[in-house]
């Protein structure tokens, strides 16, 4: 799909309207929600930037083919959201602070610079970087590299780097890491597109995802040709019965730490998962992006360990150095290794080796293990205080998913509620938080799981995932008391 260009104060051609909300093509009864969700995604992506003025209500209905009614309705609800402001006399603009105030729909999003405090997860403590050991790490790699290692490398990566990681892996998540099946990529990022690749290319045009997940999983997926079909998530884990009923033959999993629900899957659910992927000769990709950070439960091995041969393992150094690095592995069975090798090759020719050295260098001395211990010890701090200032400023809220991760989900009792007013409020206020609904798929076809983060039925609970690596405690505290001054003051 080719967004409409819209300039700042433009308005995109009407014909473009319809390429952007797709919302005729949903079913009648879900039309209404359909279009709500897509004008939401085209604000917070920015191709609907600030300041845009929407056709009235009369002609993006006639545009889009749907009754004014829902035009208005779903102008009416992204007006009480803070994502549309109207005009006195008439016209509906893109807000301005939207963008600011909730940043964008995915975890890689950038910071939201002008919030006053930003809740938004997935980014870890960037000054906590380890700048001399990594510049240490740079200056002793370039005076020992040999010359041939700056040719071309291995598209799986360099045999040391892939050593260091299997050692890694195995000894930290109980990884089968055999180190000829490791592929050093730009990411988990990266790892999913090579996958999606080479389903496509193995004829698959369907691949599930979790749901509430993560968005990016599905966009990558799309950029292989591949439909996201979305999963429920349960408090086990992902629900086998739906999937089983999806037909697909592969699955994205966060087994560990469940985005975002914060729930470890059950042994019995991987089992189940393991089961399915034998049964439909599938394959389950654990995405392991914070598998790193564990407080107070035992640890939970991968999910790759029960059966390598149907599961494809990655991750990344975005939350334990910095996402700016992009740098991380993908591990895969046997049957798909010289596929996927294949495919990195023909994507970018490898790695780049310098990268690859100083990283295996970094491993090697026990710096990483180093890193490893201060975030956790720093991040452990971060989610105690948010708790407590969760206790202080909202009492009553339930605070799940904190046994691990960089963000916890809180539900707020029943008066902080509706969902709307409270964003809308804290949003005013400067706060960027992201409600738990914000990740449930839009079109999924069955009924959610769990909660599946829509606050279902009667229950209109505010429920937050609230990201903390990034917020220093004595901030933490403030933030949390800063959007509960917005919503009670
Ligand atoms: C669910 C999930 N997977 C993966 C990643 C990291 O992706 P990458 O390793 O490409 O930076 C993130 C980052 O926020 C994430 O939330």
């Amino acid at each position: 799909m080719t967004p409409p260009h819209t300039a700042s104060g433009g308005n995109p051609a009407s014909s473009a309207w319809e390429l952007l909300l797709p919302a005729a093509s949903a079913p009648a009864r879900a039309r209404g929600r359909s279009l709500q969700a897509a004008l939401r995604e085209a604000v917070r992506s920015g191709r609907l930037a600030p300041g845009t003025r929407l056709p009235s209500s009369r002609d993006l209905a006639a545009d889009l083919k749907v009754s004014r009614g829902l035009v208005t309705e779903a102008y009416e609800q992204l007006t009480a959201e803070g994502y549309l402001r109207s005009g006195r006399g008439a016209g509906t603009w893109v807000g301005d602070a939207v963008r600011a105030a909730r940043p964008r729909a995915h975890d890689l999003a950038p910071r939201s610079p002008g919030a006053r405090a930003d809740f938004v997860p997935g980014t870890p403590d960037l000054s906590l970087f380890p700048r001399s050991a990594w510049a240490a790490a740079h200056r002793a790699v370039l005076e020992d590299l040999p010359h041939r290692e700056l040719g071309y490398p291995d598209p799986r990566g360099l045999p040391r780097l892939r050593t260091a990681l299997a050692e890694l892996l195995a000894r930290r998540r109980g990884v089968v890491a055999d180190p000829e099946r490791i592929v050093v990529v730009s990411g988990v990022a990266q790892a999913t597109t090579l996958l999606g690749f080479v389903l496509h290319a193995r004829g698959l045009r369907t691949v599930g995802v979790e749901d509430p997940g993560s968005p990016q999983h599905s966009a990558l997926y799309a950029s292989a040709g591949l439909t996201a079909v979305p999963v429920p998530v349960d408090g086990e884990g992902l629900a086998t019965e739906p999937l089983r009923a999806s037909g697909v033959r592969a699955v994205v999993a966060t087994p560990a730490h469940q985005f975002p629900t914060g729930i470890a899957y059950s042994a019995r659910r991987r089992a189940e998962l393991l089961d399915w992927a034998r049964s439909v000769d599938g394959i389950v990709l654990e995405d392991d992006y914070d598998g790193d950070f564990r407080y107070d439960r035992a640890p939970v091995g991968a999910l790759q360990g029960l059966d390598p041969e149907h599961v494809a393992y990655t991750g990344s150094v975005s939350k334990s150095l910095a996402p700016g690095l992009r740098l991380g592995w993908l591990l895969v069975p046997r049957s798909w290794a010289e596929e996927v090798v294949e495919r990195k090759r023909t994507m970018d020719l490898g790695h780049p080796s310098l990268d690859q050295a100083l990283f295996a260098r970094f491993l090697e001395r026990g710096d990483y293990d180093r890193q490893l211990r201060r975030c956790q010890r720093a991040y452990r701090e971060r989610r105690d205080a948010l708790v407590a200032a969760l206790g202080t400023h909202f009492p009553g809220t339930e605070v799940s998913g904190i046994a691990a991760g960089l963000h916890a989900i809180a539900s707020l009792p029943q008066r902080y509620g509706p969902q709307e007013r409270f964003l809308a409020r804290v949003a005013e206020a400067g706060v960027a938080v992201r409600p738990l609904a914000d990740y449930a798929h839009a079109d999924a076809a069955h009924d959610g799981g769990a909660d599946g983060g829509r606050g279902g039925g009667t229950d209109t609970r505010v429920r937050l995932v609230l990201g903390y690596a990034h917020v220093p405690p004595a901030r933490i505290h403030e933030n949390v008391r800063l959007m509960a001054e917005a919503v009670t003051g």
